[in-house]
């Protein structure tokens, strides 16, 4: 164990999420990795987190600016945690070093930079995973084994609704600029994951988005303990020194149809300026029954409707899959291999569920799995989905997940492409 030398490259709130995880992962006995070195220009970040990481793995990783810097530290893997505009240049010049990449969601700011990071992962043979974790929760694998017993027959409809926020700020301003990652992108990258994973391939998607709060406020300026957009609650010192408010330039409200190639079709509200009571709603129905999934991450119940009338929930819900079991690592890390719920503060599931993605992505550079699960291919999709609703709402007519993943439909896209790739 602990033979991969590893390096985080963006120290911010992920970066320390990250490192939470995967010193769980090292608590559990279960890690691969060596963290030899962390990487940011903001020197301040990347010293706090090696302060954190002297406390949590007894030995401080050195601190470098710059990604070329990593090499003097014999790095074999990088996991990147920085702000979705430099996914792509850092993804492609790690791969290109020859290092293995784990990246944060959205692989890339925009498809062509997805598609650039799937060349350099071909042209070198590395692997890079996409840390999406939503998919992860032990729940989303209940769910998904519930739903591929047939319990609910064949799925016809998925209805997500998420609506909440208001006017205020999301984590950080960069969330809300086009140019940096609108909120629909950060946010709703993990949905289109989602949908892909419980209902397969997207084929079209119709979408009107809007950007209905011209201007954002920031409850935490100028303060050290405002909670209100602030998981695992580490972004309060960062938030402290953000406007208390500002213009977004990227839209705050998604609503569409997407329909999938086995027929099935989503209902989709991704609404971050929703006012008055707050949403969250995602439920499948089937040829035979229903089910209603819990928020990713709070480690609530499914329910399932059957046919018959009953509705079982919680542990109840394992005796529609008597042969269902969480792979290793997520056991170990949750406690169990068939968990109808968990009782956890989110300050301990999002460690637990980070560790997942680097105890897979040990599994695979070791050699005991042959492929990542979120791979470029996935990554790319769940971007292009999200794009696909604002290229719609752009032209005003439905488009195919084809136009978007080959670019031929890209006009929404093209101002950040025209920046990037001049
Ligand atoms: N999976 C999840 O649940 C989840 C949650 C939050 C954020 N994220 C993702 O994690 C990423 C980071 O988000 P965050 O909230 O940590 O942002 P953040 O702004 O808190 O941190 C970003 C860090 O990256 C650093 N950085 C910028 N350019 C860099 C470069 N070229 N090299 C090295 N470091 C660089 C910044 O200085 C900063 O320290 C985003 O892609 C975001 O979508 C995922």
């Amino acid at each position: 164990m602990a033979n991969i030398n590893l390096a985080i490259v963006g120290c911010g709130g992920m970066g320390t999420r990250h490192l939470r995880g995967l010193a769980e992962l090292q608590k559990h006995g279960l890690s691969e990795f060596n963290l030899v070195a962390l990487c940011d220009p903001v020197l301040d970040n990347a010293n706090l987190l090696a302060d954190e990481a002297a406390e949590r793995f007894g030995t401080r990783p050195a601190v470098v600016p710059a990604l070329a810097e990593l090499a003097a530290h014999g790095v074999q893997a990088v996991d990147i945690t920085t702000t979705p505009r430099y996914h792509h240049t850092l993804a492609v010049e790690a791969l290109e070093l020859g290092w293995h990449v784990m990246c944060e969601k959205p692989v890339g700011l925009t498809v062509e930079c997805c598609r650039r990071i799937r060349e350099a992962r071909s042209r070198t043979g590395r692997v890079l995973s996409v840390a999406e974790n939503y998919r992860r929760d032990p729940m989303n694998r209940l769910a998904k084994a519930v739903l591929e017993s047939g319990a609910i027959g064949e799925p016809r409809l998925m209805i997500h609704n998420m609506l909440g926020g208001a006017d205020r700020m999301t984590i950080s301003v960069w969330r809300h600029m086009k140019d940096q990652s609108g909120v629909l992108l950060d946010v709703g990258v993990h949905f289109t994951d989602i949908l892909e994973y419980y209902l397969g391939p997207a084929v079209t998607a119709y979408g009107q988005v809007r950007l209905h709060e011209p201007v954002r406020r920031n409850p935490a300026a100028g303060k050290d303990n405002d909670m209100s957009s602030n998981p695992a609650g580490i972004y309060g010192r960062w938030q402290k020194v953000m406007p208390a408010t500002f213009e977004p330039t990227a839209e705050d409200a998604a609503y569409g149809t997407i329909t999938h190639a086995n027929g099935a079709v989503t209902q989709f509200v991704e609404d971050h300026a929703g006012h008055g009571r707050g949403v969250f709603q995602r439920q499948l129905f089937g040829a035979r029954g229903s089910m209603d999934l819990p928020n990713d991450r709070s480690g609530q119940p499914v329910t399932v409707h059957l046919a018959d009338g009953k509705s079982l929930t919680g542990d109840e819900v394992l005796g529609l899959v008597p042969d269902f079991r969480l792979e290793e690592a997520t056991a170990a890390l949750f406690g169990g291999e068939r968990l109808g719920g968990y009782d956890l503060p989110f300050t301990e599931i999002d460690p637990r569920i980070i560790a997942i993605e680097y105890a897979e992505l040990g599994q695979v550079l070791t050699g005991r799995k042959p492929a990542v699960e979120v791979d470029i291919e996935q990554g790319m999709r769940s971007v292009a989905l999200v794009y696909a609703l604002m290229e719609s709402s752009l032209l005003n007519r439905a488009v195919t997940m084809d136009e978007v993943l080959a670019g031929s439909v890209n006009g929404y896209q093209a101002e950040i492409d025209e920046v990037l790739f001049p």
